[in-house]
């Protein structure tokens, strides 16, 4: 079964571990049939379009969507960012941003092993807020973070699934009670009731600051994490770098309910300073297409990829020779 799949490769590394990543998939024998969409900070400076409505409507048909990376530092912070990639996680709907972590080289086994469902369509990243008298020296800028019940509920219970699945069955919630009492105290009630559900799954709670300690010194503590959108955001790239390495951290955005494609992308960015010397590793790519490949029910293809990365572990060099290691690893 050939799988229809959209690639935005974007800026600086992204259309070099994007390229690793298809390569894998096709060396595994998953037949896809791709649609290249050229989006991200180059094509804005030089057609002024971040997501045209018509490219939207496209995306939609799709069975998946693989991003590289997006963003230039010569764009206004915020414009693609919140133009093409939040744009594509709002519209598409992809409320869970599912981010695993796993001991990475041989040489650093940790014991972490855990799963943070961050929840990926509301927050502060709704982008509730304003100015007010802006620029004058009585500015005022606001930032709300949006909760809404349903959002918060459909991500708990997701990660509440995850957990049940996992021979650990541990979840633990991620928020900071003490402070934001009002988006504390409903992320809490409906991880509460949600627990309900899953009398097998043992529960947890750390504030977001605590978690950071634990990030570093005892992750073995950690089975499956679910928290918000901005606390997902900043956990996650710690959850990188206590597993080898951001150039690991790998990401699937997630629409359960399938009413589209869900994306898969890396936790990195574009990385514009060493774009171009064809150093940047691939694995947070490649493992980012393995999850595509399990959600495009393509388990054991997946899987097999997973098991080449742990085999090619050790494999050094650039972006093009990590890509060769997995191949000849498969
Ligand atoms: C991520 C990235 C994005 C985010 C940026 C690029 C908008 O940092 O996927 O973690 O903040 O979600
Ligand atoms: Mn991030």
């Amino acid at each position: 079964m050939t799988h229809r799949v959209g690639i935005i490769g974007g800026d600086g590394i992204g259309p070099e571990v994007t390229e690793i990543a298809l390569a894998v998939i096709d060396a595994v024998g998953v037949s896809l049939e791709t649609t290249d969409y050229d989006l991200g900070g180059r094509r804005y400076l030089s057609t002024g379009e971040v997501l045209p409505d018509e490219v939207l409507d496209e995306i939609r048909g799709f069975d998946a969507v693989l991003l590289g990376a997006v963003g230039t530092p010569d764009v206004p912070p915020g414009v693609i960012e919140r133009g093409l990639l939040l744009r594509l996680r709002f519209e598409l709907d992809l409320y869970v941003n599912l981010r695993p972590f796993l001991a990475g080289p041989s040489i650093l086994n940790n014991g972490v092993d855990m799963l943070v469902v961050r929840e990926n369509t509301e927050g502060t990243y709704a982008g509730e807020g304003g100015f007010l008298r802006k620029g004058t020296p009585n500015e005022v800028a606001t930032q709300g973070s949006v909760n809404t019940r349903m959002g918060v509920e459909r991500c708990v219970r997701y990660a509440f699934g995850l957990a049940n699945d996992r021979p650990a069955k541990r979840l633990t919630l991620v928020h900071k009670t003490n402070v934001l009492t009002f988006a504390g105290d409903l992320w809490e009630r409906a991880f509460n009731e949600v627990a309900t559900e899953f009398p097998e799954v043992t529960t947890g709670y750390d504030h977001i600051d605590a978690a950071c300690i634990h990030f570093v010194q005892r992750p073995e503590k950690y089975d499956v994490i679910v928290t918000d959108n901005l606390f997902g955001d900043i956990l996650t790239d710690l959850g990188g770098a206590v597993s080898g390495g951001i150039g690991r951290a790998a990401s699937a955005n997630l629409n359960p309910a399938r009413t589209g494609p869900s994306l898969f992308e890396p936790v990195h960015g574009s990385a514009p300073d060493i774009a171009g010397k064809g150093i940047a590793d691939p694995r947070a790519a490649v493992i980012s297409a393995s999850m595509m490949l399990d959600f495009l029910g393509e388990e054991v293809a997946a899987e097999r990829i997973r098991a080449a990365i742990a085999a090619s572990d050790l494999a050094t060099g650039g972006t093009k020779e990590i890509g060769a290691a997995i191949i000849a690893a498969l």
